[in-house]
């Protein structure tokens, strides 16, 4: 049994599965309505019910006035649409980053993933009692004991707002990099600060989508792939991929299971030749790995093109974007450079 959900006044609509929480829904489906625990203590997700009915599926702390209920109040972490009646929610969405506030998290490392010989995945989970609201490609400043902090991409989706992935490089220069490599176990205690960054999805625009990244520019891509499958996007989407040096890039096997589960999805690899071939040399092959100007769906002139990745990189690929017709409103850029 299932029901819709509407949110007012976006007018986003997503459905919610049997016994799924309002808010468990809304994030699954790529939206980002206020919420703050996820549990029922903070009161942030509180919102007004206009059509249907609701039944709680969770204890909360969060105490919701007598005359609040009456009004039609409630938390959307706490409850699901009662049967399959469907519903309309009056809720805030985040429409942009300057919606969401800055938040302090703690979490732990649940995992240290090798990715490849000079590429881990850190998998944090954060801690109940207050979880971290982002847009997908943003950016947030991770903390441990005995290491400089360090600002690097949220690779995770913000559908899940409990477990978070960063991607890091080995760089024997950077003592964050360091750490992870050689220290970093399971358990490992952190702070998460963030927020930050403006690289998101314009997920109201009707044009495909094209990623372009190099080394961990793709941390913020895989974030927002995933976020852009959550909403059912039916657009063309086409990711590029520049390795530097031999074998394929780290997590190369995540995105052929993209390519080939997805219809609409194309998925390439550039590889740098390895006498130091420069980034504008890169930029232009990347490009030629695309459909030209008036190719239909899909083709340059009716992209959204979002870049990541050394900052060399991201400005030869802008360079040669605008040589191939994709206007410059349409070109985000990031990097961490
Ligand atoms: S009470 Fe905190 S998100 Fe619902």
């Amino acid at each position: 049994m299932s029901s819709i959900v509407e949110l007012h006044p976006s007018g986003h609509r997503f459905q919610a599965e049997s016994g799924e929480t309002v808010l468990e829904a809304a994030l699954r489906a790529g939206r980002s309505p206020a919420f703050g625990c996820a549990n029922g203590s903070c009161g942030e997700c509180r919102a007004r019910i206009i059509e249907g009915e609701v039944e709680p599926v969770r204890f909360h702390d969060y105490y919701v006035t007598e005359a609040e209920k009456r009004a039609g109040y409630t938390l959307l972490c706490s409850v699901a649409p009662r049967g399959d009646l469907d519903l309309v929610v009056e809720s805030t969405e985040a429409s942009g980053v300057d919606d969401i506030a800055p938040q302090r998290v703690r979490a732990r490392v649940t995992r240290v993933e090798p990715a490849s010989d000079d590429h881990a995945v850190v998998h944090l989970k954060v801690q109940r009692a207050r979880v971290l609201r982002y847009l997908s490609g943003q950016r947030a400043t991770v903390r441990f004991d005995r290491v400089p902090p360090c600002e690097t991409w949220l690779a995770s989706c913000p559908c899940d707002a409990v477990n978070l992935r960063i991607h890091v490089r080995r760089d024997t220069e950077d003592a964050f990099a360091g750490f992870v490599f050689d220290e970093l176990r399971r358990g490992a205690r952190a702070t998460v600060e963030g927020p930050t960054g403006r690289f998101v999805l314009d997920d109201d625009s009707p044009r495909g989508l094209l990623f372009i990244a190099c080394d961990t520019g793709f941390a913020p891509v895989e974030s927002l792939i995933e976020h852009a499958i959550n909403l059912e996007l039916e657009v063309p989407i086409r990711l590029v991929r520049v390795v530097r040096g031999a074998g394929p890039p780290y997590r190369h096997n995540y995105c052929r299971a993209w390519a080939d589960a997805l219809d609409g999805f194309q998925y390439r690899v550039v590889e740098a030749a390895a006498d130091g071939e420069s980034w504008d040399a890169i930029a232009t092959r990347v490009l030629q790995t695309l459909p030209s100007p008036n190719s239909g769906a899909g083709a340059m002139n009716a992209v959204d093109a979002y870049v990541a990745g050394p900052k060399g990189f991201t400005d030869a690929c802008r360079r040669s974007l605008r040589e191939s017709g994709v206007p410059e409103a349409r070109v985000k850029v990031d990097s961490l450079d």
